[in-house]
Parts: structure tokens; C-alpha cells; sequence
């Protein structure tokens, strides 16, 4: 049977499974994480979740649904479980004593005292929003740094905002195997989209189209505005008996916000308007800091007909299906043996040092060292931040 691309993705498991853990830097990265979407946590709803060993309660607020607050699941006050309480208005309740905490975590009520409420008097909040739908906390790499203000904020798609694309699915995929990296580590690696990615295949099915090849112009970039922004342009077109055919260019486009955790994929349709998916990878398996919880939400301008936007989600799907077969069994190489058209590659990850925390990152440091060592041209490389409008389609 053909690989359905809709169908949950696939990840398994490997009997190599704690040395291909050691071959990475860290296993978690500070970034914006997925915990729920809109139609999971309505308003006056309570959900209980753990991200890299925080017990965490969310709750969305009766008197203003767009408020949510993350707070550290077990109360400051005699450690009861958050979850098991109830929404009051815009504060959530313990099931205990039935003190009520806001969603910025102050106490808003201790039902037995008179006594002031100081601000002291608090649980530790965790900054989340709601973004497009789905909501998402930031957790610090670093454990002494969490709980305070996020260094960056999720940057919103306006013609979502705005009403001009509306949403058009969503989907959980299900548990996956893999380090986060590897996603970014796809962005930048533009040798793999010719030979992983470069079949065409007839729509939901998987199955190759003999003869027809998809060519990739791919250039990954800095974002220019965002230091924890990046991304990558892919300009592809089809190749019929091994000639290119213009009028089939389409450009894509899939930013990075943060370490990989929030991704977002772009695709325009010319004359009709734009999908924009979003793609989040949470760990969610406090014995596997490699298994993640993928889910995706996606967004298109109101004239693309649902056959369309199906076909590119599928097809996106599919292509990650692709990577998750490699990334299932691969290692992370320190220093990789890389080729001078791979530079992009260690762009990429001098821009992705900024995610691992310091305390965490000793061998990793030392490689990146040795690697400028070994290419004394190189040393005095900086991140290369480039336009992403300056990248013309290939004719
Ligand atoms: S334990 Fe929560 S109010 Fe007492
Ligand atoms: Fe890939």
C-alpha cells in the first residue's frame, strides 16, 4: 500500500535509541511550545501538562476568552493539583482551600482571610498566548531563567488576523521520535531536497509519477529583524524527461520561530491568495526527552478551493514523512565532513548555538571551535543574514 499522507506520522522507535540521544548537544531548546488548540481549552476549561519536567495547569478564563494562564500545576498554598479546581470568572480556583489565583498568578482570593492579599502571595505563572489558534508557552532552556517575560514573542500572520484567510484544517499527528534540530538542520541542508525530496507523486497517494522530477532552488536565511527568526526559500519547479517547466514554478517559504518548536509553511497560489500552516513540535513523554507531540493548523485566503489546499497540506505532510524515515535512524555529527556548497549548513547552526543553553552546550562549543580551526577562512564568519525578497524565482 501506498503511504497515505494524511495519515499519522510515523516514528517509532530504534534500538539505538540512547547513544543517537547522546550524539545531540542538549535535548531540549528554550522556545515557544504548543499545549492545546482553541477547540481543547475553551473558555472556563482547565488542562494539566508537563514540558521538560515542569508540571504545568492551563485554564482559559470565562470573562475574557482570549486570557490564559499557565501557572505551575501544584498550589503555592499546600500543594493541592491545580487541574483538579475550576474556573471562577477569570481566576482559577483550587479544589482545596479554594483560594483563586489570576491568570498572572496572583491571588484574587483566599475565601477564609481578611487579610491583604500581597503580591507575594502568588503562583509562578508562565507567560503563554494564543497563537492562530493555538496556544503556546514559552519555556526557557535555561531552569534558573523560567518563568520570567519570554525574550521574543511569536510573530502573528496578519491576513489571518484580519480574516482574509480562514482556517481550513488541523490535524494531531501523534507521538513522534526525534531532536528538534533535525528540523532546522532540514532547513539548511539543500543537498537533501534534490534526492529526498525530489519526486513528484500523484496526489494523496505517495506513488511516484515516472519520468517527472521536481527541481529545488533552496536558500536558507536569518531573519533580519528577529535573532531567534529564520527560515528558507524553495523555489521549485517540475522536470519533465529532464526539462524544466517554468510555468510550474511555486514558491515556498517555512520560518522558523525559535528553535523548531513553531514552524510555519507558506505557499502562494498565483491569482488565488495563500495557505500558511503551522506546525509545532512539543515533547511530551517525560521518559523520552526525543518524543514529541506534532500538530499542525492551517489557514488559506477564502478563493483556494479545499481540493488545493488539501493537496499541498498532503504533499507537506508527505515530505516530512520523508525526513522522519531518516531522522528515525540517523546521529548528530559535531563536526560533519561537509562539501563547500553545504556552507548554509553552518550558518544554520551558528545561528542555532543561541537555543542551547549555556550550562548544557560544553562539547558542542568545542566543536563548533574545532570547526573554525580546521577552516582558518572561515573564522572570521559571522551569520549570514540575507533578504528573503532578493531570492528571484528561477525562470
Ligand atoms: S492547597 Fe490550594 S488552596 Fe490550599
Ligand atoms: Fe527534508
Amino acid at each position: 500500500m501506498p503511504p497515505d499522507p494524511m495519515q499519522p506520522l510515523s516514528g517509532g522507535r530504534h534500538p539505538l535509541h540512547q547513544r543517537q540521544i547522546d550524539s545531540y548537544p542538549a535535548p531540549f531548546l528554550g522556545g515557544w511550545y504548543a499545549f492545546a488548540h482553541d477547540e481543547e481549552l475553551k473558555p472556563g476549561g482547565v488542562i494539566a501538562f508537563d514540558i521538560d519536567g515542569e508540571s504545568l495547569v492551563a485554564f482559559r478564563s470565562k470573562d475574557s476568552p482570549n486570557d490564559v494562564g499557565v501557572l505551575d500545576r501544584h498550589c503555592p498554598h499546600l500543594g493541592a493539583d491545580l487541574s483538579q479546581g475550576k474556573v471562577c470568572g477569570g481566576s482559577l480556583e483550587c479544589p482545596f482551600h479554594q483560594w483563586q489565583f489570576g491568570t498572572d498568578g496572583c491571588v484574587t482570593k483566599v475565601p477564609y482571610s481578611a487579610a491583604p492579599l500581597k503580591a507575594s502571595l502568588r503562583a509562578r505563572r508562565w507567560y503563554a498566548t494564543d497563537f492562530h489558534g493555538v496556544f503556546c508557552v514559552y519555556i526557557d532552556g535555561d531552569p534558573a531563567r523560567r518563568g520570567q517575560p519570554p525574550p521574543y514573542q511569536l510573530r502573528r500572520y496578519p491576513d489571518v488576523d484580519s480574516g482574509d484567510m480562514v482556517l481550513r484544517g488541523r490535524r494531531d499527528a501523534g507521538m513522534l521520535r526525534l531532536h528538534i534540530a533535525e528540523l532546522a538542520e532540514n532547513s539548511a541542508d539543500v543537498a537533501h531536497f534534490q534526492y529526498l525530496h525530489g519526486h513528484m507523486t500523484i496526489p494523496f497517494t505517495g506513488i511516484r509519477v515516472p519520468g517527472v522530477t521536481i527541481h529545488h532552488d533552496v536558500l536558507w536565511f536569518a531573519d533580519p529583524d528577529q535573532r531567534e527568526f529564520a527560515g528558507f526559500r524553495d523555489v521549485a519547479v517540475l522536470e519533465v524527461g529532464g526539462r524544466r517547466l517554468p510555468f510550474t514554478t511555486a514558491t515556498a517559504e517555512v520560518r522558523f520561530f525559535g528553535p523548531g518548536s513553531v514552524m510555519q509553511f507558506g505557499f502562494a497560489f498565483p491569482d488565488l491568495g495563500e495557505l500558511v500552516l503551522f506546525q509545532t513540535h512539543t515533547p511530551s513523554d517525560p521518559a523520552d526527552p526525543m518524543m514529541h507531540r506534532v500538530r499542525f493548523r492551517w489557514y488559506a485566503s477564502k478563493r483556494v478551493p479545499r481540493a488545493l489546499v488539501s493537496y499541498v497540506v498532503g504533499s507537506w505532510m508527505a515530505q516530512l514523512q520523508a525526513d522522519i524515515d531518516i531522522w528515525a535512524a540517523k546521529r548528530y555529527r559535531d563536526k560533519p565532513m561537509l562539501m563547500p556548497e553545504e556552507h548554509q549548513l553552518l550558518e544554520m547552526r551558528r545561528w542555532y548555538r543561541q537555543f542551547y543553553p549555556s550550562h548544557r552546550t560544553a562539547r558542542h562549543d568545542a566543536a563548533v571551535a574545532d570547526e573554525l580551526q580546521v577552516q582558518p577562512a572561515r573564522a572570521g564568519w559571522q551569520p549570514v543574514v540575507v533578504d528573503a525578497e532578493a531570492v528571484a524565482p528561477s525562470s
